[in-house]
């Protein structure tokens, strides 16, 4: 199966982050989905050739995880972006505050996650077995998600989601525009299905 870019979940008319940030951004997304069906097809073919044992397979092998993955969390990413932002539902809210005492503390300790001294990522996990929340940075796409957990809040914290808008020291204003644009909405969404044994769509 060939993976697909997922237009309908490219962002428009965000506050404080502008199309051409978007673009090149979703420039990088479409890679990762080529990329991904790039290597599915060159493991195949290594396969089909008795080449498992080859440092060609070693190589496309760890590159697979990397780029499969960082396919998945941008779509999480961009599906989680929308003009203006959106609210978020009292259920969430609730967990929220029941795990980090105020939303504030939750919102303040998510922007820190994100401001770590590394490219990487910011993600809301949720347990499904324990339905408990946690937030992560995960570095490298493929490294440090944990097994089964569902993204909540995906949070791009690469230099290429803000480069161009805000310049390599900008990473603190993208954050606080990024918040500016949290689709509440469809974390509540994800949240809720999680909460009730469904494994939401990512886009
Ligand atoms: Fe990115």
């Amino acid at each position: 199966m060939a993976f697909e870019v997922k237009e309908h979940l490219k962002p428009t008319g965000l506050v404080g982050i502008s199309a051409d940030q978007i673009e090149q951004h979703w420039g990088l997304y479409k890679g990762y989905v080529v990329q991904t069906n790039a290597l599915e097809a060159e493991l195949d073919a290594l396969r089909k050739d008795g080449k498992e044992g080859s440092a060609a397979y070693t190589d496309r092998r760890r590159r697979y995880g990397f780029e499969y993955n960082g396919m998945i969390l941008h779509e999480w990413y961009f599906g989680n972006l929308k003009s203006g932002g959106s609210e978020m539902s009292a259920s969430l809210k609730s967990a929220l505050e029941s795990r980090w005492g105020t939303l504030d503390a939750w919102k303040a300790d998510f922007m820190n996650t994100g401001k770590s001294r590394s490219i990487g990522w910011a993600v809301l996990y949720m347990d499904p077995e324990t339905k408990s929340l946690s937030n992560h940075f995960i570095q490298l796409h493929e490294e440090g998600n944990p097994a089964t957990f569902v993204p909540i809040l995906v949070m791009d914290v690469w230099e290429h989601a803000y480069m161009v808008d805000f310049g390599a020291a900008g990473r603190p204003k993208y954050i606080e525009q990024f918040f500016a644009n949290v689709d509440f909405a469809k974390a509540s969404t994800r949240f809720s299905d999680v909460s009730s044994g469904k494994i939401p769509v990512r886009g």
